[in-house]
């Protein structure tokens, strides 16, 4: 079974966005363009390219940390909607952690904003429910809530995207990368700034446990990273 980090190349070109609705949301579905009025923080298309064309490619587990108002939840649950379709095989469900209250992450954003009914609109409306999990508590609480609904199966695909100070961006790298398998890939958005910048520097690099292999150089900087030590 090849490892998504095997699979990078052209992760940002192979299918665009004009494709992506195309395929998925063309006829069945709303137009892609409703769906981009839907919200959320993932300002660039490369972006929302590259998480569906990782999650199409990924055979493992997809676990996201942080899903707001669903858009990367979206991207990334349409890649492995589209895979089944393809392979015609079962393909993993994303499971997604978000506690969808008091999100202090970033500035300009509301705090206690509710953001719960947003999310299952968008996945709704994307016709992509069915292939996601959402445990709706903290990063530190899912942890549990993990091990104890799916087991122990190792991840393939670790999107963090939760809480962005310091210490959350630290928890949720500390806690969810062992539990990532060697040569899965971790996807970490807002690499530039804040508590995501910090875990960068800390583990990614030359004698670090992972290694960088993607770089949006967009404002947001959404980084891929592939594990190759333990921590
Ligand atoms: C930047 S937004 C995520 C955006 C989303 N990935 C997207 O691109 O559409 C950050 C989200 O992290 C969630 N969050 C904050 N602290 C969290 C925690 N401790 N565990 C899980 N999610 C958390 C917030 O509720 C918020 O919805």
């Amino acid at each position: 079974m090849s490892m998504l980090s095997e699979n990078l190349n052209n992760i940002t070109h192979s299918l665009d966005l004009e494709s992506i609705s195309r395929y998925h949301w063309g006829r069945k579905f709303l137009t892609y363009r409703n769906i981009q009025l839907l919200g959320g923080t993932m300002h660039s298309d490369k972006e929302k390219c590259i998480l569906f064309n990782c999650a199409n490619r990924t055979q493992g587990q997809i676990v996201e940390i942080g899903a707001y108002k669903g858009l990367s939840t979206t991207y990334l649950a349409a890649g492995v909607k589209l895979r089944a379709f393809t392979t015609r095989t079962h393909a993993c469900h994303v499971i997604t952690i978000d506690p969808f209250i008091d999100y202090k992450g970033r500035g300009g954003m509301r705090e206690n904003e509710w953001t719960r009914e947003d999310f299952a609109h968008a996945i709704y409306l994307a016709g992509v429910s069915s292939h996601i999990d959402c445990l709706e508590m903290t990063s530190r609480d899912a942890e549990e809530a993990y091990t104890a609904d799916y087991g122990d199966p190792a991840i393939e695909l670790l999107f963090i995207d939760g809480d962005h100070t310091s210490e959350g961006a630290h928890f949720d790298f500390e806690t969810y990368f062992p539990k990532v398998s060697l040569g899965g890939v971790i996807a970490i958005h807002d690499s530039c700034y804040g508590g995501p910048c910090e875990v960068i520097q800390e583990y990614s690099g030359n004698d670090k446990p992972m290694r960088e292999v993607h770089r949006c150089d967009d404002e947001y900087s959404l980084t891929l990273h592939v594990k190759v030590a333990e921590l």
